[in-house]
């Protein structure tokens, strides 16, 4: 007998997208998803985690996704970024409709243009900070000489040039956040995505991640996508965006509200 979850599966993911709405014909999104929806088997049952999220970001915006703990953030961020195929829906980033390709060409599309920033650093202990940067450089094929150039400069950007040789075991929670900011910014992406890229830091580091973000917004034009529960980094922001319950609630909310929370 066939698996009734397995059907349902396959029967949205090939939903053709949408036709735009009047009010948005004609604009160009850097990324532009629509209808997401994930769910994930929790013993027998199917839990609904994201129940239909459309997601427009225009290109050079920065836009905070918040909401509480298990509204969906972190797979909503997975479902765009090309990390986890949703169950429907479909995405287009940079022109490119992202769930219709083959596992490898969206891997080859991740490298190429996607920078990640996530809470754990995700750092390799072996490794100086100037070869966690270069080890995405590698991958991208780029030439020795160009890696070391490109990793130091991501390094001094990000304040750390003197501390290139330095392995994560010397460096403090924001050296190694910051690290892993310059790893994820040092190949210029067009399209940075960010887990709760502060939650591991004081104010002052927390302050220093967002600058750097919107630097990469606002001089290279990178459209940033970041999750957060921490309401200091609302005025960084263009926009936030809430999301509850796996719905999105607000594709605007006044980062006043925010402030006044802590
Ligand atoms: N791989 C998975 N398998 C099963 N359930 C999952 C999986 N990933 C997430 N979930 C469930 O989906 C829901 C949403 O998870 P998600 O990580 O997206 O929430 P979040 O908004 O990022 O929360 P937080 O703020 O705590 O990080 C949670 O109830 C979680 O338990
Ligand atoms: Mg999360």
């Amino acid at each position: 007998m066939m698996n009734p979850l397995r059907k349902k599966k396959l029967e949205i993911v090939d939903e053709p997208t949408p036709a735009p709405r009047p009010e948005e014909a004609g604009k160009r999104y850097a990324i532009e998803a629509r209808g997401i929806k994930k769910s994930f088997k929790a013993g027998q049952l199917m839990v609904d985690v994201l129940k239909g999220i459309d997601l427009l970001i225009e290109p050079g915006e920065i836009v905070l996704v918040m909401g509480p703990s298990g509204s969906g953030k972190s797979t909503l961020l997975a479902a765009v970024s090309g990390l986890m195929k949703p169950d429907a829906g479909s995405v287009i980033a940079l022109d490119t409709n992202i769930w219709k390709m083959t596992r490898r060409k969206i891997d080859r599309f991740r490298l190429a243009n996607c920078g990640f920033i996530f809470q754990g650093f995700n750092l390799f202990p072996a490794l100086t900070a100037s070869q966690q940067v270069q080890i995405i450089l590698k991958f991208m094929k780029k030439k020795k000489s160009e890696r070391k150039a490109l990793a130091e400069a991501a390094l001094n950007d990000v304040n750390l040039g003197h501390r290139l040789g330095n392995r994560p075991d010397r460096m403090s929670g924001g050296e190694k956040q910051r690290v892993a900011i310059a790893r994820a910014l040092a190949k210029k992406p067009k399209l940075i995505f960010a887990d709760e890229p502060t939650s591991a830091l004081d104010g002052e580091n927390g302050n220093v991640v967002m600058t750097l973000l919107r630097k990469c917004a606002k001089e290279q034009g990178a459209t940033v996508l970041c999750v957060t529960h921490d309401a200091r980094l609302a005025t960084f922001a263009d926009r936030i965006i809430t999301i509850e319950d796996g719905r999105i609630t607000s594709t605007n909310a006044d980062p006043a509200i925010f402030a006044h929370h802590h």
